[in-house]
């Protein structure tokens, strides 16, 4: 395990032990090297943003995290233990939930069962354990409904409850996947880009709930930004990517200063 000094923050959190370790992480796909030998570590309890150009190669990163694709080389560590290649429904049982840069939600369903959906991992009855042991299985979607109950309260879309996302304006159709992820109760949330497209007072709102989610439940989050105000109010650690490679890694304070960073990203403009 790599123990690390236990870290308390300016604003009281616990940032304690490494809990995903990538390790000299390279992902091509044909010709291009997405991901070039990249080193990183994500803490329990921190929030932990990774911000570079487009196509830098951060969705990607993501999805390596996310058991979605499987690097070439290296090795991602988890809780101590190098991970085997995992099928994304293998990692998400292991407490690892995520949003989608595109919106992956099923429209033409409400948001209830949208959220719902997030409980999939959870269910361990099927149909004929159902009909043998129907307590059992009560029982179950009893707990499914109230941790889903749970999440519509804590990001305060009881309102739009019974509306078909694809009704809704896009700010909203976010904190539904949010939602959807959160219902899963993850150990290491995953946002790609959860704020992209938002406006100021939507991007306050999820902000909030950001810092809310990893406050009240511990939850360790890894997050894609682009907003430069967001991500020096939001994360503890930043870890910056250019072409695939890493630039820059730090807190927000030394990967502002850091000139590989400010000529790469920040002095340039960028959505
Ligand atoms: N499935 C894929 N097949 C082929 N190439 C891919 C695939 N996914 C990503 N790439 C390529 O890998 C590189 C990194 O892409 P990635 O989506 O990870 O970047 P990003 O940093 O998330 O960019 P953005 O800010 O635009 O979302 C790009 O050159 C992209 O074209
Ligand atoms: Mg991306």
């Amino acid at each position: 395990m790599n123990a690390q000094p236990q870290t308390v923050t300016a604003d009281g959190r616990t940032i304690g032990d490494v809990v995903m370790d990538m390790r000299n992480i390279t992902l091509r796909f044909g010709g291009v090297e997405a991901i070039k030998d990249i080193s990183f570590d994500i803490r329990e309890g921190e929030i932990r943003a990774i911000i570079g150009p487009n196509g830098a190669g951060k969705s990607s990163m993501l999805n390596v995290i996310s058991g979605f694709y499987v690097p070439q080389e290296g090795e991602v560590w988890f809780r101590g233990k190098p991970r085997p290649p995992m099928k994304p429904y293998e990692v998400a049982q292991q407490g690892i939930a995520r949003t989608f840069q595109n919106i992956a939600l099923f429209e033409g369903m409400s948001v209830l069962d949208n959220v719902m959906c997030g409980r999939l991992g959870h269910m361990k009855t099927n149909m004929l354990t159902q009909a043998l042991w129907w307590g059992k299985a009560a029982r179950e979607e009893e707990e499914n409904r109230e941790a889903v109950e749970r999440v519509i309260d804590f990001l305060e879309i009881q309102a739009i409850r019974k509306t078909p996302v694809g009704r809704l304006p896009y700010g909203l159709k976010k904190r539904v996947e949010l939602a959807r992820a959160l219902a899963a109760e993850p150990k290491l949330l995953l946002l790609d880009e959860p704020m992209a497209g938002m406006n100021v007072e939507e991007k306050e709102d999820m902000s909030r709930f950001i810092l809310d989610v990893n406050d009240e439940f511990g939850t360790t989050i890894a997050l894609i930004e682009h907003d430069m105000g967001v991500v020096m109010d939001l994360s503890d650690r930043v870890v910056v990517m250019d072409y695939g490679k890493k630039i820059g890694d730090g807190t927000p304070h030394e990967v502002r200063n850091n000139q590989a960073v400010i000529d790469a990203y920040l002095g340039v403009a960028h959505d």
